[in-house]
């Protein structure tokens, strides 16, 4: 596959701040490259110098071909950008945004027009389009900014934290129009803080740390490096937790520990949360009654523990 974002030993400081220390990816055509890393690891900076709107200090970057500094004109018309504050004006109707970004794009009022009506239709904001912005929730203001990066119908777009900041309900709603389009072709780069949402959307994770790419894989990939799902048992006090402990073993792929006082039993869960349903199967037909249950997902935390040797600082 062609790649449609090549970026070399990209570099960049702002005074002392050493933000970007050597970055190399590559994203191919139609797909999605989520960079995955918590505050202050070089995320935005790797965007806003794809965006042209930051030059990079050394090192080279092409989007679509052409390259951020020489050709950042051109490179423009063919990306769409969807920062990590919404780029909204608070004054204006949803609808006039939508508006007065097709006409920023050189499309003539009818066209504008017509492409706003699409993107109110799609993101769900058609009831509330003749609204001033200053008035919509946070879900909505997300919802109209991702809209307005594709009034220009992009080649290439590019998400900040599309989700940072939001409750959980309007989040899976963003991530069901972001997977739409995907679908649809749309080469996409995201930055996220959230294993989750990279593992949701992105087709490859890069994580980054000071700077730097220190991992770059699929999400499964990165969770079998820290160690996949587990599942933690709590056996029910009458009943023998070693019996559940040989029951249970032969699905957890040799990493099974048992802490017999406790009553605990914790397994890894190489088939993930589909599994649970078996455990329990298990240690029914073994006799052994559960007190409680719970599986554990692997976080960004764990992913940079594992990567790192250390707790990251800022993710909350
Ligand atoms: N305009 C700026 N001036 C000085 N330092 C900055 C500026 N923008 C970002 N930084 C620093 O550069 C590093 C990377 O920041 P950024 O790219 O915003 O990371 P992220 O988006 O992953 O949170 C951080 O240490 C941040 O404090
Ligand atoms: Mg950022």
């Amino acid at each position: 596959m062609r790649a449609v974002i090549e970026v070399e030993a990209l570099r960049k400081s702002y005074g002392k701040v050493r933000a970007l220390e050597g970055v190399d990816l590559t994203v191919p055509e139609g797909t999605v490259l989520g960079l995955l890393g918590p505050n202050g690891a070089g995320k935005t900076t790797i965007v806003r110098i794809l965006t042209t709107l930051l030059e990079p200090d050394s090192g080279r970057a092409t989007v679509a071909g052409l390259d951020v500094v020489d050709d950042a004109r051109a490179l423009r018309g063919v990306i769409g950008l969807a920062g990590q504050f919404a780029a909204v004006d608070e004054t204006l109707t949803g609808r006039e945004n939508l508006v007065l970004v097709g006409r920023l794009y050189h499309l003539d009022r009818a066209e504008s027009r017509r492409r706003a009506e699409e993107v109110l239709a799609r993101f769900d904001l058609l009831d509330a389009a003749d609204r001033r912005v200053a008035g919509y929730s946070g879900g909505m203001r997300r919802r109209l900014d991702l809209g307005a990066s594709l009034v220009g119908r992009p080649r290439v777009l590019f998400l900040d934290e599309p989700t940072s900041g939001l409750d959980p309900r309007s989040r899976i709603g963003l991530w069901e129009l972001i997977g739409q389009l995907v679908k649809d072709g749309t080469t996409l780069l995201l930055t996220t803080q959230y294993l989750e949402e990279a593992d949701r959307l992105a087709d490859s994770i890069a994580v980054i740390d000071n700077g730097r790419v220190i991992a770059q894989g699929t999400a499964g990939e990165l969770k079998a490096r820290v160690g996949g799902e587990r599942l933690d048992v709590m056996v029910a006090p009458a009943s023998d937790v070693m019996a559940g402990a040989a029951a249970l073993a032969p699905m957890a792929g040799g990493d099974l520990h048992v802490d017999p006082a406790e009553g605990r039993i914790s397994l890894a869960l190489p088939g993930g949360p589909p599994t649970v349903a078996e455990a329990v199967r298990r240690l029914d037909a073994a006799g052994v009654a559960i007190a409680d249950l719970s599986v554990h997902r692997p976080t960004l935390d764990d992913v940079f523990l594992a990567l790192t040797g250390r707790v990251s600082e800022d993710v909350g």
